[in-house]
């Protein structure tokens, strides 16, 4: 179930959708028998627990509404108010988000009385306006608001709450958004500084439930023995994730002397020992692997030989011809060094893999060489001390990256006849010297499209 989930005239709710939620069995403010989803419930508990405190008695009206009842209430609106406020208040069946359970419809008492129906509420406006205000701290959103009418398809409704968690009712509120604005233009890029012991995909699963957008990616995986800096991509930043995965990254690695395994790192089965360590020319070795040179790649990996992942023939105690690849080491340097053990700073190009590094490093050395930590320091433009934890991610404490900020390419703001041509994907005149690529912004800030050289012009590399 997600809690993001968007239902109004042009997305109605999906049949299978009643089966992924819980709803319990509540009394209205007339008595009567209805339902909420159960996490909307307790939260609206706290929320009417919390305005009781500061003298306001909120009850709810109506909360889930299955598509016959929606259907009755259209009926009972048409016929006492007319069409025309029909359009503008109540939902056609299917798309009214009531059919979630997450909507709630609550009426404040005014005068030891609750409204009799939603016109009534506009003369207590103050009070709702009151409520608006602490909504967010329960995880509700005020779900059609003033002035916003042409992006929602009703008009103000003080009285419709809408459920989507505490993280994304910040969110909304904070950049005065609709739900139909965070669900289709959310995006951006966020450092995450991962712990040891996850995968890359569980980081991805992690910020896709936390912000409830399906469109997540990471760029470029860290195995669950690493941590460091993973950046993920939402919505429409996740056009780019191939490009800041094909950017250098920063690592600083733990090596162990004396043993070999079949991963290449500490997690792995010994498969051979070197009894004479001997490291008089470490720095002589270290200093020839500033190079690009034709890297293996480990078994313990997922790239495909004959349509079938590495691990998959070492799983099955298979042979199989291990693919090397170009990688460039771009710098590395020893930072610590203590009996038979040593450190390790090094900046390396797309592909590279440091276990590889370290195990080509070890048989330089004369004797074998394990990786025992990995620590991602930096990727693309994005150093660690700008990552955020999960943890700190579910506090609300990151920073969403703007795609420009993390690729570091020269950004051009260009007129709107340019701006035309760039929408619509046309080659221009490399008028800017642009070595690699260029970003093109419009006057409003808005990203108009990342372009690359092609001979004495820019093509399109992607538009936004
Ligand atoms: N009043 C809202 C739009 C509904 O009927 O769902
Ligand atoms: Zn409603």
């Amino acid at each position: 179930m997600t809690r993001t989930i968007l239902v109004n005239k042009d997305n109605p709710i999906k049949n299978n959708y009643l089966k992924k939620i819980e709803l319990v069995d509540v009394k209205n403010i007339y008595d009567e028998d209805i339902q909420v989803e159960k996490e909307a419930y307790d939260n609206f508990l706290k929320l009417q627990k919390f305005l009781n405190s500061i003298e306001l008695e909120i009850g709810i009206a109506s909360a889930y509404r299955s598509i016959e009842e929606q259907e009755k209430i259209q009926d009972y609106y048409m016929d006492k108010y007319g069409k025309e406020y029909c359009d503008e208040y109540v939902a056609p069946p299917s798309c009214s988000e009531h059919h979630t359970g997450l909507a709630i419809d609550f009426y404040i008492k005014v005068d030891g009385a609750y409204p009799s129906d939603d016109p009534k509420v506009y003369k207590d406006l103050e009070y709702y306006k009151t409520v608006e205000k602490y909504l967010k701290n329960y995880g509700f959103i005020l779900r059609y608001p003033e002035d916003k009418k042409s992006i929602t398809g009703y008009s103000y409704e003080p009285w419709h709450i809408r459920y989507v968690g505490k993280f994304v009712a910040s969110i909304i509120y904070e950049n005065n958004l609709t739900l139909e604005e965070y669900v289709n233009n959310f995006s951006g890029l966020i450092a995450v500084n991962k712990k040891k012991g996850m995968t890359s995909f569980d980081v991805v699963n992690e910020i896709s439930h936390l912000f409830g957008i399906k469109r997540v990616g990471h760029t470029g995986t860290l195995d669950p023995l690493a941590e460091g800096v993973l950046i993920v991509a939402i919505g429409k930043a996740t056009k780019v994730v191939e490009l800041v995965t094909s950017k250098n990254k920063e690592y600083i690695a733990d090596v162990l002397l004396g043993i070999r395994t079949d991963t290449r790192d500490i997690t792995g089965k010994v498969i051979d020992k070197s009894e004479d360590i001997d490291i008089s020319n470490l720095d002589e070795v270290i200093n020839s692997f500033k190079k690009t040179y034709m890297q293996e790649v480990p078994i313990y990996s997922a790239v495909k030989v004959k349509g079938k992942k590495l691990y998959e023939y070492a799983r099955n105690n298979e042979s199989v011809e291990l693919p090397k690849k170009e990688v460039t080491i771009e710098s590395l340097e020893i930072l610590d060094r203590k009996d038979n053990e040593f450190r390790i700073k090094t900046t390396v190009s797309k592909g590279t893999y440091i276990r590889s590094l370290i195990d080509d490093i070890g048989e330089e050395l004369g004797c074998h060489a394990t990786m025992k930590t990995l620590t991602r320091t930096s990727q693309a433009s994005i150093n660690i001390e700008e990552a955020s934890t999960l943890e700190e991610i579910e506090e609300g404490n990151y920073k969403l990256l703007s795609i420009e900020y993390v690729l570091d390419y020269p950004i051009q703001v260009v007129d709107k006849i340019l701006e035309k041509k760039i929408s619509n994907g046309q080659r221009v005149d490399n008028n800017y010297n642009v070595i690699d690529k260029i970003i093109f912004k419009n006057k409003k800030d808005k990203l108009l499209g990342i372009y690359e050289v092609d001979g004495n012009e820019l093509k399109v590399w992607k538009n936004f």
